[in-house]
């Protein structure tokens, strides 16, 4: 029987409601983040919803942390079945202006962060002819302006998962890669850029999503179950990916009018 997991950004949106949608099931919980207060309320939330775990402080961007977790994963549950690495960080600010920090940053978290979560990880799903879940984003597949240092990261996570995808299919280890677009959480608290007027006009996209960090984790879960490799939790998203394999120019022309919407926007008054 498949029951053990483990999510990395467990403390808070989206992790905690991906926590909260497998101790429904009765599955036991590994639930890892740099913020300790948020892990310890997700763990009393999952006690509350049935399942039982525990929680261990990891930095996604230090690989010895990962390993330990990995070793707390052996000793208290003999190994895991699903690894869910959803840890990660909001950056935004057009390309002219974002330092290479900026950029070293961003790929530590949401790209290394994830390669590095797979590799220490990977033996036990072996083992247990487990899955991976990865968090991308709707920005791997977009592209949208003012975001260069993410999109990259995420369409790293969104290759990372096609070639784990075909390389693992032999060892009956399965994959998927998870893209939404904008949903309200605490991600903003993350936010690193060199324009505060972005941060603002992330935020306005962040609290217009239709559908919440819940019901995204409940898509998920769905779609899991349903061996969907790609998810696009989205409708909106989905049209777009659809619209973009069919006409891309469209779509760019739509970007370079946003493009200049946000420049515009974010000019210091
Ligand atoms: N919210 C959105 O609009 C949105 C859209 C698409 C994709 N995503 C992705 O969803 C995932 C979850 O984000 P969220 O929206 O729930 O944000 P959130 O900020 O509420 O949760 C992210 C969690 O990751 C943790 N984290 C950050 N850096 C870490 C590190 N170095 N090591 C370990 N943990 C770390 C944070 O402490 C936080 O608890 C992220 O990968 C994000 O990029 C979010």
């Amino acid at each position: 029987m498949q029951n053990r997991i483990m999510i990395t950004g467990a403390g808070s949106g989206l992790g905690r409601e991906i926590a909260l949608r497998w101790a429904r099931e009765g599955w036991r919980l590994a639930l890892a983040d740099v913020n300790e207060a948020g892990l310890r309320e997700t763990l009393a939330l999952v006690r509350a919803a049935g399942g039982e775990g525990f929680v261990q402080r990891c930095d996604v961007r230090d690989y010895s942390q990962l390993t330990a977790l990995a070793q707390a994963c052996e000793e208290k549950f003999g190994g895991i079945d699903v690894l869910v690495n959803n840890a990660g960080v909001a950056s935004g600010g057009f390309f002219a202006e974002l330092s290479l920090e900026d950029w070293d940053w961003q790929i530590a978290v949401n790209l290394m962060g994830v390669v590095k979560g797979c590799k220490a990880f990977l033996p036990q799903l072996e083992r247990s002819k487990g899955r991976i879940i990865n968090v991308a984003s709707m920005a791997a597949l977009m592209q949208g302006p003012g975001m260069s240092n993410y999109n990259v990261a995420k369409a790293g996570v969104l290759a990372l998962s096609e070639s784990l995808l075909v390389e693992l299919r032999q060892l009956e280890v399965a994959v998927h890669c998870v893209c939404p677009s904008f949903f309200q959480t605490n991600l903003l608290e993350s936010f690193r850029g060199p324009n505060p007027a972005m941060k603002a006009q992330v935020g306005k996209l962040l609290e217009g999503s239709p559908i919440s960090a819940a019901d995204i984790a409940d898509y998920i879960h769905q779609q899991v179950v349903a061996g969907e490799f790609l998810i696009l939790p989205h409708e909106a998203g989905r049209q777009a990916w659809q619209l973009k394999r069919q006409a891309p120019e469209r779509l760019y022309d739509e970007m370079a009018d946003m493009a200049v919407k946000m420049r515009a926007k974010a000019q210091p008054r």
